[in-house]
Parts: C-alpha cells; sequence; structure tokens
C-alpha cells in the first residue's frame, strides 16, 4: 500500500524529503483538528458549561491515550509543551537549577540538538557545574567506553538523543540509562527523531525523562510531550508561572496546582493535543512493525543507490541496525544550499545547513550538509527522483568544483 494516499500535500509532485525537520500530516489529523473547532472548541479547565467540559475531557483524554502509547505508570507524568525544547528547558530550568552543585557534571553528546544543549550550557554555568560530551568514533556511534569514561560519579545528569537529527545513528539509549543509574545520575531522552519511527516504552527503558515534538509524528506544529517519572516532577519547582497551575494566590505567595497542571500554565495548545491523540490513532493503525518494514526498505534502497555515486560523501554508521531514517552527506566541492535550491527545482525537498547541530559539524570538521529524511509514505520511487536530481546537481556544478 501507497500511504501517500492519506496525505493531501503528497498528492502534488513533490518528493517530500524532510520529515526529520517536520512530517507530513495525513487527512485524519487535519479532519480531527477543522471537528475541534467545529464541534467543540472552548476553553478546558475553566467552563463549568459543557461545551469547555467537552473540550476538558478530550484533553484529559487524549494525555490518558499519550501515557499508554509510551507506557507511563501515570496519566500525569505527560506534560503538555510546545515542543521538545521547551520540554528541554523546562527540565533544564527546574531541575537542573535546583540540583545541580559546583563540581557536578552534565554528560550529554556531541550528536545533540542545540535544544540539548545550549540549556546546559547556561544552566551549568549558573550552577559552577560543568557540561562533559560523550564523542563519536569514526563509524558515527558512541561506544560503551566512551559511555563508561564519561559518565562518572560527579555526574548527575545525562542527556542523549535517540536517534540523531544529523547521523541517524541510534543511540544505544538503554545502556547509558542503566549505566548512568549506577552512577546515581539521572537521564533524559530526547526522542523526537525516534517516536516516529519506534515504539517507545519509558518504564522498559527506565528513563526519567523522556521529550518529543508531535510535528515530527504526523500531529501538527507546536505541540510537545515531556514525559518525567512522577516522584521527580513532583519535587520540581514550576516552569511558567500563569493561569491554571496555580492552586491559590495570595499577594505575596503562591501555593502550585499538583501535576499535571503545575507544568501547563497560561491556555494550551488544545487543537495540537487532539491532532497528536490523532496522529497516534493513526500511528497505531498502521503499526510500528509496518512503519519499519516500509522505512527498512526504502532507507536500505537509499543507502545503497547513494553509495553508487562517486561524487557524494556519507555521513552514517555502516552498522545498518544501528541506523534511522536520517542520511546526511554532501556533494563533495559544493555548498549543500546550492544542493538544495537545485534539488528543489526538481521538486525534490531535502534540508540543508547545520541541521541545529554546530558542535557536531565542528567535530566532523565539515560546515554543513545535505540531509534527506525518510518516513513511510516515502517509496523507492522517491529515492530515484532524488538520485536522478543529484546527479543533475553535480552535473551543473562538476566545471566549477576544485
Ligand atoms: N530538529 C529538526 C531537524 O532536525 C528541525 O530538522
Amino acid at each position: 500500500m501507497n500511504y501517500k494516499e492519506d496525505f493531501p500535500i503528497l498528492q502534488n509532485e513533490i518528493v517530500y524529503l524532510d520529515s526529520g525537520a517536520t512530517t507530513q500530516k495525513p487527512q485524519q489529523v487535519i479532519g480531527k483538528i477543522t471537528e475541534f473547532y467545529e464541534k467543540y472548541n472552548a476553553n478546558p479547565h475553566r467552563g463549568a458549561y459543557s461545551l469547555s467540559v467537552k473540550a476538558t475531557e478530550i484533553y484529559e483524554e487524549t494525555r490518558k491515550k499519550i501515557a499508554k502509547f509510551i507506557n507511563a505508570r501515570y496519566p500525569e507524568e505527560i506534560i503538555f509543551s510546545k515542543n521538545a525544547s521547551e520540554s528541554l528547558n523546562l527540565i533544564a530550568y527546574t531541575y537542573g537549577l535546583e540540583n545541580l552543585k559546583k563540581d557536578d557534571e552534565v554528560v550529554i553528546s556531541i550528536m545533540e540538538h542545540h535544544s540539548n544543549l545550549v540549556p546546559w550550557q547556561w544552566v551549568t554555568k549558573k550552577t559552577n557545574s560543568s557540561l562533559k560530551y560523550m564523542y563519536i568514533n569514526s563509524e558515527y556511534e558512541i561506544t560503551d567506553k566512551e559511555i563508561e569514561e564519561k559518565i562518572t560519579d560527579k555526574t548527575k545528569i545525562v542527556g542523549i538523543t535517540h536517534i540523531s537529527n544529523v547521523l541517524g545513528t541510534i543511540n544505544n539509549v538503554k545502556r547509558i540509562i542503566q549505566y548512568a543509574h549506577k552512577k546515581k545520575a539521572i537521564v533524559i531522552v530526547d526522542a523526537s527523531q525516534s517516536i516516529p519511527h519506534m515504539q517507545i516504552d519509558v518504564q522498559a527503558l527506565d528513563a526519567d525523562f523522556l521529550v518529543f515534538s508531535g510535528h515530527k509524528m504526523l500531529a501538527p506544529l507546536g505541540i510537545g510531550v515531556l514525559y518525567g517519572k512522577k516522584e521527580i516532577l513532583n519535587k520540581m519547582p514550576p516552569f511558567i508561572k500563569g493561569g491554571d497551575m496555580i492552586e491559590y494566590v495570595y499577594e505575596q505567595e503562591t501555593t502550585f496546582a499538583p501535576l499535571p497542571n503545575k507544568f501547563e500554565a497560561g491556555t494550551q495548545n488544545v487543537e495540537g493535543v487532539i491532532g497528536l491523540g490523532s496522529a497516534i490513532d493513526y500511528i497505531n493503525k498502521i503499526g510500528y512493525d509496518k512503519i519499519q518494514e516500509i522505512e527498512k526498505e526504502v532507507v536500505g534502497y537509499a543507502r545503497k543507490e547513494l553509495e553508487k555515486l562517486d561524487f557524494i560523501e556519507m555521513y552514517i554508521t555502516p552498522n545498518e541496525k544501528n541506523h534511522s531514517g536520517v542520511i546526511s552527506f554532501n556533494i563533495k566541492g559544493v555548498h549543500p544550499h546550492d544542493v538544495a535550491s537545485i534539488l528543489d527545482a526538481s521538486n525534490v525537498c531535502i534540508r540543508s545547513g547545520n541541521h541545529c547541530a554546530q558542535p557536531l559539524m565542528r567535530y566532523m570538521n565539515i560546515d554543513s550538509t545535505c540531509r534527506a529524511s525518510f518516513y513511510f509514505y516515502n517509496t523507492k520511487e522517491d529515492v530515484d527522483k532524488l538520485i536522478d536530481a543529484l546527479k543533475k546537481a553535480y552535473n551543473m556544478f562538476k566545471k566549477y568544483i576544485k
């Protein structure tokens, strides 16, 4: 089956290879959002009238659905945010600022997105603690040796991306969590690039925190999730202060609402929550087994076809089992933005640049890459069109390549 049929935007002649940045949305998700505005729009938790009660019900039912989807123990362990970046900032500014002391260490990987890196620079500076990195080997992977060298008795927090948005490397987060827990550190998993492609079980992983963005898994832009273990979230101070996160407010003092409201100040993105619930229904209907079967075939084909082009340099692990649906590459001697513009003329959409991972680029001694990222709606024909467009780009530029 070709799943493109479910996606109105893919009915146009585009080859969409930028799902790592944001996925397209199926009609089912778009329809649910329209239905909300046509039938149930009201502000949850704020009205006694039935429309607001209904909006509250849908909002809270979706929280339960997400808890089940990632196997969280309690629905109140699911906090809605704007995106993974906001979830990560919440952790850094509450758990991080509250718990880090002088000489403590935060360990992250060199392949983190800026959103799991810049907040830790800030918070470690504020607390006089330090920020350490786990680096990659020549196969773009983090070895066990590296994990065990960097995570020590001084480590209090480990932040790790489940899948690199640049390299597509699947990190062994279970191993990292087990080792960090031995050292009494807590672990934050950035699942933004993994949850679209694989089943996440927060209890099996024993993750202390796990974050993701809805828009990378078929839901609308502007809705994110923070999962945290209840006992940890309960001890954390609130992040954004305002409406609906309070219990009692006096002139000089405030007491805060219990979870999850403590972390959800202000009117929330209800259409985003509803869209995320619908995206989960859609993913469940297809099933991760099917998603992985399609992606394995299409991404495997893309790897093979790209390898045949001798003017391409690829940045992916040779171990296919540790690689997901992101392929970064360069046409040697040509700037990625130029390549992406030429591909655009053939309706092929790829991302180019540093992918919000400048320290990784620097570590790899490159400025930027082209990146094709895949989802289950991509086909081998899409790969063929990418390859044709790349050949065209190379032929156009080759006389200028030194
Ligand atoms: N973080 C997103 C990406 O990798 C935007 O493209």
